[in-house]
């Protein structure tokens, strides 16, 4: 079968015997099959993906597998974090083994960062590793957990506590699956989009301020802004698959943005990249509260990212106000259960420019707290 596609955008993830490409371009997905047939020829697959995903792309997804020859075997599970468990792994790797996925053969994980986490885990421990493929329907997912290997499940204690690292042999995004995407899911995963600027592009985040309302109309500046984001992220996990040095910048805005999470609950009142639009202004007006760049760079990260429809503030929160969810003690206790912390100092991504981050290791805990006292006093 001939691709009916012209101009995908390719980018490759450097990582040896482990390199793979990610293929990014409108309808992308009718060469799913193809590509699978040309890596692992003779390959059965099995397409893992939860309801809401499974409505709009699974019965396109079988028909282009079946079209290259490739047998597949649906493994629906609900929607939503809560299938990041236990209880779900379970149900998945059970599912796998009964349609018979073999050593050789190959895990499709069809949706956004829940089942490529979920879908990921499972084929990291299927038969003690099987080759998985990401097909990301989030922005999210395609700018960001798609990439790079990380797989997992959640735990009473915490959040992506149990998993592995598994790279996926490929990855398909295919960026019409995003017209069907709520427009609050994709909004929350502009946020990462806007991180990579502020990591470390400044001409790419002054490009965003000037395109943003074409990425979310579709077309050519959304295929380039999840290529630039892609290229950004490879580039990094190339570099530090395993994040014991500069994958840490990727965490910009996280250990707020966590911290918040954490305080509303991991609810639908704050999505993840809800959480990280607010902790990418807190981390941009903590690095002015050290002197580190000018108040209107903050200032300047705030605006874009209301402009894209995102909270910026606590207080735009759902019940914030009302409820006055957490005080700055609150959330700085919360930061300091985070997983980077070591000896009671925090890890945080700062930013010397806009563009320009940097990881501060010894970060003295009282300092979050005086920083985040002034801010919320200030907003009263
Ligand atoms: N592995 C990593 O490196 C990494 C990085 C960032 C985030 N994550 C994880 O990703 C998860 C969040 O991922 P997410 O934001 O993609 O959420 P998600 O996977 O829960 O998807 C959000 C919702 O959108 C629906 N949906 C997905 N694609 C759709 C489409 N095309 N059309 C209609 N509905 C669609 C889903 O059914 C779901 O209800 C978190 O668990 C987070 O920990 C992992
Ligand atoms: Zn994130």
């Amino acid at each position: 079968m001939s691709s009916p596609l012209k101009h995908p955008f390719v980018v490759n993830v450097a990582l040896g015997e482990r390199a793979y490409d990610i293929v990014i371009g409108r309808e992308v997905l009718s060469c799913l099959g193809e590509r699978i047939a040309a890596l692992r020829p003779g390959v059965r697959a099995a397409v893992v993906t939860d309801c809401g995903v499974a409505k709009h792309w699974l019965a396109k997804t079988e028909a282009v597998l079946a079209q290259a020859g490739i047998a597949s075997a649906p493994v629906v599970v609900e929607e939503g974090e809560g299938s990041k468990s236990y209880a779900t792994l379970k149900q998945v790797s059970e599912a796998l083994l009964a349609a018979r996925i073999e050593r050789n053969d190959l895990v499709i994980a069809l949706g956004g960062g829940v089942v490529g986490d979920l879908a990921g885990f499972a084929a990291a421990i299927l038969r003690r590793g099987v080759d998985f493929v990401q097909v990301p329907t989030t922005l999210l997912a395609q700018v960001d957990s798609s990439v790079g290997g990380k797989s997992g499940i959640n735990s009473p204690q915490g959040k992506n506590l149990i998993g592995a690292f598994h790279q996926p042999l490929l990855v398909i995004a295919d960026t019409a699956a995003l017209d069907t995407l709520p427009p609050r899911q994709f909004r929350a995963g502009y946020a990462e989009v806007a991180k990579y600027g502020l990591l470390g592009d400044a001409a790419f985040f002054a490009w965003l301020e000037a395109n943003h309302a074409h990425i979310f109309k579709g077309g050519a500046a959304r295929e380039h802004a999840i290529a630039t984001s892609c290229r950004a992220k490879a580039a990094i996990v190339a570099r530090d698959e395993r994040e014991t040095a500069d994958r840490a910048l990727l965490n910009f805005g996280h250990t707020f943005g966590h911290a918040l999470e954490a305080a509303t609950g991991f609810s639908d009142r704050l999505f993840h990249g809800e959480a990280v639009a607010i902790g990418m202004v807190l981390a941009a007006e903590f690095s002015a509260f050290l002197g580190m760049i000018p108040p209107s760079d903050a200032e300047r990260i705030g605006r874009h990212l209301a402009e894209a429809g995102l909270p910026t503030h606590v207080e735009d929160i759902a019940g914030f106000a009302q409820q006055r969810l957490f005080d700055a003690d609150a959330l700085t206790r919360l930061m300091a259960q985070d997983k980077k912390v070591r000896r009671g100092k925090l890890t945080f991504i700062l930013l010397e420019a806009i563009g320009q981050a940097v990881i501060a290791k010894d970060v003295d805990p009282a300092l979050v707290r005086d920083f985040l006292a002034a801010k919320l006093a200030a907003n009263k």
